[in-house]
């Protein structure tokens, strides 16, 4: 089977068979990366650089692990040190790269759109790795990855996404990605976090009481508030952010029930997630992590196979 488009840009464009073979392509690598030899030669003669204009830690180890993994040759670029500082566009920055003769554009930035811009000028099949507040795919795949591995389906699966869901490309990939598999979701939290007319939009439910969407909810995906896309004060204070919608141990043991705690990361700790929350018996955060990497494995072989 191959994927149906040449470019992962976003989950939008993903059909559920899509999706379903990604994460199987997933679960094939993810056995491959528990044996010693974690290396295969699958994308022996493919080259890929990874375009990284906005900071990440977990997304470019994850790709740039991924890639090694799959043995393809990989340049890594970050804007800081590059000609990108001296005023080089988007454009020419990549055509320049292209010209040495790279295969694939792993690519973020902090611009809505610019993967897709870039895919309608360059003949290289690109992956988007988050952009601007539109979305963050691999995030979306390995989440839902890693909620199966918990879950077994996703079909029927109560998931609240709970924090900044205005500003959060990652609660936009997984509201498109869920939504196609058949997941019910509840987004939670500040009514001025939370987009208007969502519910009508992207056919989700909307609380505004943090502990109610955790009662409903098989998992909580809790998002990071994300001040540096915030222009202006959206809610009073951190500290009282985490009051009415932090998640604390003492707020999961008033459920009376267990529920999988999940965060794409990196953790505002003590904003909207307590350490002991972070790091007690119901986070996956780590086990997520863990998955990117075969989720990344996934969607480059498959980007590279539906070429040929
Ligand atoms: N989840 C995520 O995208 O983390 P980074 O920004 O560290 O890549």
């Amino acid at each position: 089977m191959k994927l149906s488009t040449k470019n992962l840009l976003g989950i939008k464009d993903l059909t559920p068979e899509d999706i379903q073979l990604i994460l199987s392509t997933a679960s094939q690598f993810k056995d491959v990366l528990q044996r010693p030899v974690k290396k295969v030669p699958s994308l022996r003669d493919v080259t890929i650089v990874n375009l990284f204009y906005e900071n990440s830690t977990r997304t470019r180890i994850s790709f740039e692990l991924a890639e090694k993994r799959l043995s393809a040759d990989t340049v890594n670029f970050t804007v800081s040190g590059s000609s990108a500082a001296k005023g080089e566009t988007l454009l020419d920055t990549v055509n320049n790269i292209l010209s040495m003769k790279v295969d694939m554009v792993v690519m973020r930035h902090s611009a809505s759109g610019a993967p897709h811009f870039l895919a309608k000028h360059i003949p290289a099949a690109i992956v988007n790795a988050g952009d601007g507040i539109n979305e963050h795919p691999t995030q979306a795949l390995l989440d839902a990855f890693s909620m199966t591995e918990k879950f077994g389906s996703l079909k029927g699966l109560k998931v609240a996404i709970i924090g900044d869901i205005m500003h959060s490309r990652v609660a936009l990939s997984n509201i498109y990605l869920l939504t196609k598999m058949g997941a019910d979701i509840t987004v939670a939290g500040p009514p001025t976090l939370i987009p208007k007319y969502i519910a009508e939009a992207l056919n989700v439910k909307v609380e505004y009481n943090v502990k109610k969407a955790l009662q409903w909810c098989d998992v909580a995906n809790v998002l990071r508030i994300q001040l540096e896309r915030q222009n202006q004060p959206l809610f009073s204070s951190l500290r009282e952010y985490n009051q009415a919608y932090g998640i604390s141990r003492q707020l999961l043991e008033s459920l009376g029930k267990d529920i999988v705690i999940m965060h794409p990361g990196p953790i505002n700790r003590g904003v909207e997630l307590d350490s002991d929350v972070a790091d007690g018996p119901f986070s996956i955060i780590l086990n997520q992590v863990e998955n990117g990497v075969a989720v990344r494995m996934a969607v480059l072989y498959l980007l590279a196979n539906r070429e040929n």
